[in-house]
């Protein structure tokens, strides 16, 4: 098939290239001039594992190019994809769809044969009828039909979410579109993978009602999370424990900093907007957006407390950036909530990211950046993990303990063992959803149960549960910290 994409952003460049790599011929479209002339020159302006390739291997095979000329990539096209931006707009987060709507215009202009007109941006219930209200009036006897296919790729996975998905969803009421769009997904179709054919505003609702769902999980596991600390109990059991249950399945309960990047904060927004404007209450999204706010706001807080009570004049070095691993993009990333904050408490910042410093230089103007994680904890007070890559779990501790000026960790995304850290590197852990370890405690309770081993008051081969601490101290699993003792949410931080 002949196949034109508009937005040569993450959604149309990965669309784009996926579908060429299938076999089509496909024309990314881009109003930015210097973008087209650095996408051909196969320079590839994003950040994500495999797409450099992928498009290199397309254009040298002759099925992909990029342009500016909308004509040319229309000329004899099958299926034009639009994948503009759709950003947040001005009121209440409603989706601004200025860019839809001009893209559909033009194509409307633009088109000398029939064509299905397909919206991969995320855009709100009803966009498609707009959209086809609004290239009707440019064009009134245009031989196209208006559908609807969200995508749902991730960042750091997107050709793998491309290729293998777990399902596609087509929204559209025509037969012969929906059709060809059918066709067009066919190898995935006989490789077993699901594709659902609604009307295009259940298509269009169900990317944001995924997203809201996936979003309020995330909140969910968080709020557990400030439970397991409290209570002593460990998230990722409970996480574990709950996600073998099939009716709730385990993807998406890794409790961390809160949810960031480009979808789940505006789309739950844009939702809510939605039903707002229908005279719809959705209460979950509202407290899942007001949880998640609420958690990233609450990390200085929870930095201050871990440095007893205050940032005034300490060092934080900050390994992570973006607002997850395999990325480049800060977009509401966490990492820049903490960093504003700490900044503001008084304290300095170095911060360190292996993809998304340049990204991450524009948002955070007053932190120092770093050339690689033991530069950025030297001399620091706390090291925090604010994301999972995987160069983050191979840190050199004895090296990180050694440059630092004082052993604490906040490890935000649970990637290290806390016993290791603690017993072997000497380091205070405040870990999501896990107590408080401190290698102070922990040589007193060992020290304790020793003596009291000793004099017989403690039988040798005790369990955990009786190994008690001290006379104050309640009986918890190897140097465990009652939280109270250490996170005073009253602490100031200013
Ligand atoms: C998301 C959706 O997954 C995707 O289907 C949609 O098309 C776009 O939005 P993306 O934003 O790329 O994709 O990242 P995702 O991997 O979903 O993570 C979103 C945020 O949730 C990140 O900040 C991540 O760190 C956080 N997250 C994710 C958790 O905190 N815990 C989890 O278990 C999963």
């Amino acid at each position: 098939m002949k196949i034109a994409v508009l937005g040569t952003g993450y959604v149309g460049l990965v669309s784009g290239a996926c579908f060429s790599a299938w076999g089509h011929e496909v024309t990314g479209v881009d109003i930015d001039r210097a973008r087209v002339d650095r996408l051909n020159a196969g320079d590839i302006p994003i950040f994500e594992p495999g797409l450099a390739e992928c498009v290199l291997a397309c254009r040298e095979a002759g099925r992909l190019a990029f342009t500016t000329d909308l004509a040319l990539a229309l000329k004899d096209v099958d299926i034009v994809f639009i994948a503009v931006g759709t950003p947040a707009g001005q009121h209440d987060g409603e989706a601004d769809l200025s860019y839809v709507f001009e893209a559909g215009r033009q194509i409307a202009r633009t088109l000398r044969g029939p064509a299905v007109v397909v919206t991969k941006s995320t855009v709100p219930v009803g966009t498609a009828e707009r959209l086809e209200a609004v290239m009707r009036d440019a064009a009134p006897s245009g031989e196209f039909v208006v559908a609807s296919n969200p995508e749902f790729l991730r960042e750091g996975s997107a050709l793998e979410d491309f290729n293998r998905p777990d399902r596609v969803v087509i929204g559209c009421e025509d037969r012969w579109a929906g059709g060809l769009l059918e066709a067009l997904y066919a190898p995935l179709a006989a490789e077993g993978i699901r594709i659902v054919t609604t009307g295009r505003r259940s298509a269009e609702l169900i990317k944001y009602a995924a997203n809201a769902f996936l979003a309020t999980k995330i909140a969910f596991i968080n709020e557990m999370a400030d439970l397991c600390e409290r209570v002593n109990a460990n998230v990722e059991d409970i996480a574990l424990g709950m996600g073998l249950d099939r009716r709730i399945g385990a993807d998406f309960l890794k409790a961390g900093p809160g949810y960031g990047g480009s979808c789940f904060p505006k789309d739950t927004v844009a939702l809510l907007r939605t039903a707002q404007d229908s005279g719809v209450t959705l209460r979950l999204v509202e407290q899942t957006i007001a949880a998640n706010t609420a958690r990233k706001h609450t990390l200085a807080r929870r930095l201050a407390s871990l440095l007893g009570g205050t940032l005034r004049g300490k060092h934080i070095a900050v390994l992570g950036l973006t607002f997850k691993a395999e990325t480049d993009d800060m977009r509401d990333a966490p990492a820049q909530t903490l960093i504003r904050c700490a900044l503001e408490a008084g304290a300095t910042v170095s911060a360190y990211d292996p993809a998304g410093m340049d990204n991450a230089r524009q948002v955070l103007p007053e932190a120092h950046f770093a050339a690689d994680p033991i530069e950025c904890a030297t001399g620091a007070d706390a090291l925090v993990i604010m994301t999972d890559w995987a160069s983050f779990r191979t840190l050199d501790l004895a090296r990180v303990g050694e440059v630092m000026r004082r052993r604490a960790i906040m490890d935000l995304r649970g990637l290290y063992d806390v016993d290791l850290l603690v017993k072997q590197y000497r380091f205070t852990v405040d870990r999501v959803g896990a107590p408080l370890r401190s290698p102070e405690r922990a040589s007193r309770i060992t020290l304790n149960a020793h003596a009291r081993r000793q004099s017989g008051a403690l039988p040798v081969h005790n369990g955990f549960r009786n190994l008690e601490t001290s006379d104050t101290a309640p009986a918890l699993p190897g140097g465990s910290i009652p939280r109270e003792e250490f996170v005073n949410d009253q602490s100031q931080i200013i």
